[in-house]
């Protein structure tokens, strides 16, 4: 290896590292994810919203809530690191049976913002949503339809192998690489070497784009959820 050689794959290896370290850290996580266009050969769908400017994070549940409603009929989910889960209670108003996955027992927040109407929504004080306080774990996937993971910390390949199993579909939108148990190999993105892990699982990805600033980048399996037939088109 000549010395400049030696140098450019200090400089990557550094670079990725860095990458690897920083990134968990970065409180919009938005890093690098804006310039990818494709993953794994397909065209992130970009999902229109009433909003051209990026939504700001808080309103990824939302987000997440409409495209889900739009593009599965209800079903049996498992939000996994769902936290105060709001998404599984917007899912419930749509007739969604939805569990919270998550070691960390959070109350529901007290309201939130109704994206459509522009207003703000309060949450009935004894409402609750159904949570498993537990660590995910793959068999816990036997009795869904449908895995959702919205920067679930660590759990992502697990998700995937777990959809693969018994055949649920899956949404996962990764943020860091911490807590998983491969890295992505140099010089590839995190959410690229996901996508290649879950087509080399037997899954039919698509990629997909949410409205908000982060890591809005989602990757989806229909597994044997049934599509609800609409699409957005406001
Ligand atoms: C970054 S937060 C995301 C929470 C929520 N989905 C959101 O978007 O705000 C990560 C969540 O994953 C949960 N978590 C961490 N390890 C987990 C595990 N092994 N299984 C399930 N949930 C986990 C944490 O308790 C936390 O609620």
């Amino acid at each position: 290896m000549t010395n400049k050689s030696a140098k450019l794959r200090a400089d990557k290896l550094f670079h990725n590292l860095e990458r690897m370290s920083v990134s968990p850290l970065i409180e919009d996580g938005d890093e690098d994810t804006a310039r990818i266009v494709a993953l794994h050969g397909q065209t992130v769908e970009v999902v229109a919203d009433t909003s051209r400017q990026p939504r700001m994070k808080k309103f990824r549940f939302q987000l997440l809530h409409r495209w889900l409603t739009h593009n599965f009929a209800p079903c049996k989910a498992a939000d996994i690191g769902g936290g105060k889960g709001l998404l599984a209670y917007l899912l419930s108003t749509n007739g969604w049976n939805t569990t919270v996955i998550d070691p960390i027992g959070q109350a529901l927040p007290i309201k939130y913002k109704d994206l459509s109407t522009d207003t703000r929504v309060k949450i009935d004080p004894q409402a609750t949503v159904p949570h498993l306080d537990a660590e995910f774990a793959p068999g816990q996937a036997a009795g869904f339809d449908l895995l959702i993971g919205m920067h679930a910390h660590g759990c992502n390949a697990a998700i995937i192998d777990a959809a693969a199993t018994y055949g649920c579909g899956f949404v996962i939108f990764p943020c860091c690489v911490i807590g998983e148990p491969f890295y992505p190999p140099l010089g590839v993105h995190w959410l690229e070497s996901l996508a290649d892990y879950a087509i080399r699982q037997g899954h039919t990805l698509r990629p997909f784009r949410l409205n908000f600033k982060g890591q809005n980048i989602g990757l989806y399996s229909m597994g044997r959820c049934k599509s609800a037939n609409q699409r957005i088109d406001e």
